[in-house]
């Protein structure tokens, strides 16, 4: 392939985009959207900029979830952890999520787009929860491609979560210590409904967990990009190649191959 010429580009793509049909999709992908940052520090921009550029990715990755049939898309949008950052950029995170979903929620909705929040909500503004909340709602009846946004969410703050949960329904007698198996506890999940993903991606050459979706991936395949692909480059090709990688996977669930 020669490089920078589009022409060829698009040939690929398309080539990749036959080959993933040929095998059984992921039903549910997961993202670690990693290197907004990064991204914008390369070409000496502010870290809001990389952010800026990684919405566009986002609506890239969702437009070819849709187009393949994708089941599920969970995406990391804000870590618990990530409240340690400057109280500007987070702001500007939560800003552009709200943007986000202002301008596109409405064709999304119009695609059958289901939208799932992932996480604690009460640390956000009213108006940041309302609108949040109109979008959850308007698209609670479709059944098309489910996005579900992780926001303010940590693997560890899920699982005490619910182990509180389950703890107080014991106390007021609606459950019995012998009813919790890892159905029920799957059930007091953020993820409740939600089949475990098959595939989890994190782009930017970081390769570790950060704390997402810790009891979801106990046989997740885990695809990793390099450092050269930040979120904001990792266009339909990247994203073609990581479910051809995942396609490629032989899945034993700790069994053996028949
Ligand atoms: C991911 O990019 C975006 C969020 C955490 C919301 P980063 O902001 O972590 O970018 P790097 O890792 O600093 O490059
Ligand atoms: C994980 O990325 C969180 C999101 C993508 C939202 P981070 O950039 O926060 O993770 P670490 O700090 O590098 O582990
Ligand atoms: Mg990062």
């Amino acid at each position: 392939m020669v490089i920078g010429n589009e022409n060829n580009h698009i040939d690929e793509t398309e080539k990749l985009l036959k080959l993933v049909r040929k095998k059984p999709l992921p039903v549910h992908v997961a993202i670690i959207m990693d290197g907004n940052g990064r991204w914008a520090k390369k070409r000496g921009l502010h870290r809001i900029a990389g952010h800026r550029q990684g919405v566009e990715t986002l609506r890239d990755v969702i437009k070819v979830s849709d187009e393949l049939g994708i089941k599920h898309l969970t995406i990391f949008a804000f870590s618990t952890e990530n409240w340690k950052r400057p109280v500007s950029e987070v702001n500007a995170l939560i800003d552009l999520l709200v943007e986000y979903l202002r301008r596109e929620v409405m064709e999304l909705h119009s695609k059958n787009v289901k939208i799932v929040i992932l996480g604690c909500l009460d640390a956000f503004s009213h108006s940041v929860q309302q609108e949040i909340k109109r979008a959850v709602e308007l698209t609670s009846n479709n059944t098309g491609l489910n996005i579900n946004i992780a926001l303010n969410y940590g693997g560890r703050a899920e699982i005490i979560r619910a182990v509180k949960n389950i703890a107080k329904d014991v106390y007021d007698k609606k459950l019995s210590p012998d009813d919790i198996d890892e159905k029920l506890f799957g059930n007091y999940l953020y993820t409740a409904n939600i089949p475990d993903p098959d595939l989890l991606i994190r782009t930017s050459g970081e390769f570790r967990i950060s704390n997402f979706l810790l009891y979801q991936i106990a046989y997740t395949e885990l695809v990793f990009t390099h450092s050269d692909i930040l979120w904001p480059d990792f266009n339909k090709k990247a994203y073609l190649e990581a479910i051809i990688e995942y396609q490629s996977r032989q899945r034993r669930y700790g069994g053996i191959n028949a």
